[in-house]
């Protein structure tokens, strides 16, 4: 196991699409995953897909526990999500505070769908079908965003609201200082 150097926003590998995992018995895949997780409690972060360690495949781990430095965020699962599929189950959008390991001290607010249903594998070939809403969901369509290419900031629909987390006037944006990351 190792800690893996996070891709910075700037790296045209943080925008290609990635393609889906076919073998989920390669060993290489088993090293991948136990390095991400290293990598991901090391930075503190409450989720990281593989392409922001270079690997262009459709992986992607999150999971956060109760925690003061998130007091809005109900708790969610330790996941494993491998080749995933996200079905929006209303129009409803939402907008909330994000941050990524990609994007260091930085903070932006972020509309996404507030309630879907997510499909996948996990590392061990067994379905992954949840039905989220609020917090769990933001983080699931953040990941899975970067699959597909995407950055928060290029989400964002107003860039006033994006900028470094601690610049941000806590009074005038909560949450600013906290959120996803
Ligand atoms: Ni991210």
């Amino acid at each position: 196991m190792a800690i893996r150097e996070v891709l910075r926003m700037g790296d045209p590998r943080l925008l290609q699409p990635s393609a889906p995992v076919g073998d989920l018995r390669d060993p290489a895949l088993a090293a991948l995953l136990a390095d991400m997780r290293d990598t991901m409690r090391s930075l503190d972060g409450a989720g990281l897909a593989a392409p922001q360690v270079g690997v262009p495949l459709q992986l992607v781990i999150f999971g956060l526990e109760h925690s003061p430095r998130y007091p809005d965020a109900a708790p969610v699962p330790d996941t494993v999500l491998i080749n995933p599929v996200i079905t929006p189950l209303s129009d409803e959008i939402e907008e909330g505070w994000e941050g990524c390991l990609s994007v260091p001290g930085m903070r932006g607010l972020v509309p996404r769908w507030r309630r879907i249903r997510y499909q996948g594998v996990d590392e061990h070939g067994a379905s992954v079908d949840r039905s989220v809403e609020g917090f769990h969901a933001r983080v699931v369509q953040h990941e899975v965003d970067h699959l597909l290419g995407m950055l928060y900031p290029m989400r964002i629909r107003d860039l006033r609201h994006f900028g470094f987390m601690d610049a941000f006037d806590a009074g005038r944006f909560p949450g600013a200082g906290s959120g996803l990351r």
